[in-house]
């Protein structure tokens, strides 16, 4: 391929990341408390791209979302590799599964220098909300399945 092609390609996925990131975040509807937290962990999907998906955890009766994809190079982070080291410290942390970054949950911040994007939630009447520029589901949308 050409440079030019590669330049092209590069400037269009700019041009769509700055779209979507300059979309507001509003309070999106995920489910019932009740419900929710009955799992530790689960993936909660963004109707824009996978690459938006949240884990949201539900650790020591406090809701965290994190983004689901890890930013090094794309690990699920919706994954519990160990419940010990999840729970060990004040603040809980995501081990990635494939390379060990730890995340810590309420900053986003790993050990090892990188950031994923967190996510606020609230609970309103015991309704789970995340703030977030797309429709979110715990069910996949027609586009990812
Ligand atoms: S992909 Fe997550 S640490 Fe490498």
């Amino acid at each position: 391929m050409s440079q030019d092609h590669d330049r092209r390609l590069l400037d269009a996925g700019k041009k769509n990341l700055n779209q979507t990131q300059m979309k507001p975040k509003v309070w999106q509807f995920i489910g019932f408390k009740s419900i929710i937290e009955t799992a530790m962990c689960q993936r909660v999907y963004a109707s824009t791209c996978k690459k938006e998906d949240v884990a949201l955890f539900f650790v020591r009766n406090k809701f965290y979302a994190i983004n689901a994809t890890c930013p090094h190079v794309g690990g699920p982070l919706d994954t519990i590799v160990d419940m010990e080291d999840l729970l060990r410290r004040e603040v809980p942390h995501v081990i990635c599964p494939w390379h060990h970054y730890v995340y810590n949950l309420e900053t986003g911040i790993a050990e090892e220098g990188l950031k994923a994007e967190i996510y606020n939630v609230k609970v309103e009447e015991e309704k789970v909300y995340i703030l977030h520029h797309a429709k979110l589901s715990l069910k996949p949308f027609e586009t990812e399945i």
